[in-house]
């Protein structure tokens, strides 16, 4: 399976309602591509994972990156990675991390709050906050988070992008 992870800022400020809309249409374009995924919105910075075959992956990297919405599209990480999908839940979900109370329920503490700005920037912290996010979200509306025997990931419902 192989995996992408990739930061990128907002050009201007998005309601919640357009980046949830965007987190749909990208579900179902990641959907038919055999393509699933999270994401984490935080000040404007997302961090998001694609895993898939690496052709469908890169494609979808290459049309996201060209989106005029965002900029600074920066891939953090790729690797062919392990046999099973990691975020196989949804073909594409997203947590909105700007609230502390949130980002203190799934991080465990508030100390890289303030500087995710610039340590979103670093692969491993970003890989392992999109994991704990992750499993935060699959719990939250009590889902499998190994998603087994699961062949393509879900389209989130509203209820299913957590913010607080
Ligand atoms: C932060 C961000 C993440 C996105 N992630 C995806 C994605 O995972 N998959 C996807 O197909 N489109 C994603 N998009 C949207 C694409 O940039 C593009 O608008 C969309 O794929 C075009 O789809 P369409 O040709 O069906 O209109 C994302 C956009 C933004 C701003």
């Amino acid at each position: 399976m192989y995996m992408l992870v990739f930061r990128s800022e907002l050009n201007s400020i998005l309601s919640y309602n357009v980046i949830k809309d965007i987190c749909i249409l990208s579900a179902r374009n990641n959907r038919r591509h055999g393509i699933s995924g999270f994401m984490i919105e935080c000040g404007g910075v997302f961090v998001q994972i694609l895993e898939g075959s690496a052709e469908a992956v890169d494609a979808t990297f290459q049309r996201v990156s060209a989106d005029a919405r965002h900029h600074h599209v920066d891939l953090l990480l790729s690797t062919a990675g392990s046999a099973g999908r990691q975020f196989g839940a949804w073909a594409m979900n997203l947590m909105f991390l700007d609230d502390p109370l949130l980002w203190r329920r799934v991080a465990g503490s508030l100390s890289s709050y303030d500087d995710f700005l610039r340590r979103s920037r670093d692969p491993v912290f970003s890989l392992g906050l999109l994991s704990l996010a992750y499993q935060f979200a699959c719990s939250a509306i009590n889902i499998d988070p190994a998603a087994t025997g699961l062949k393509r990931g879900r389209i989130p419902r509203t209820r299913h992008m957590l913010r607080s």
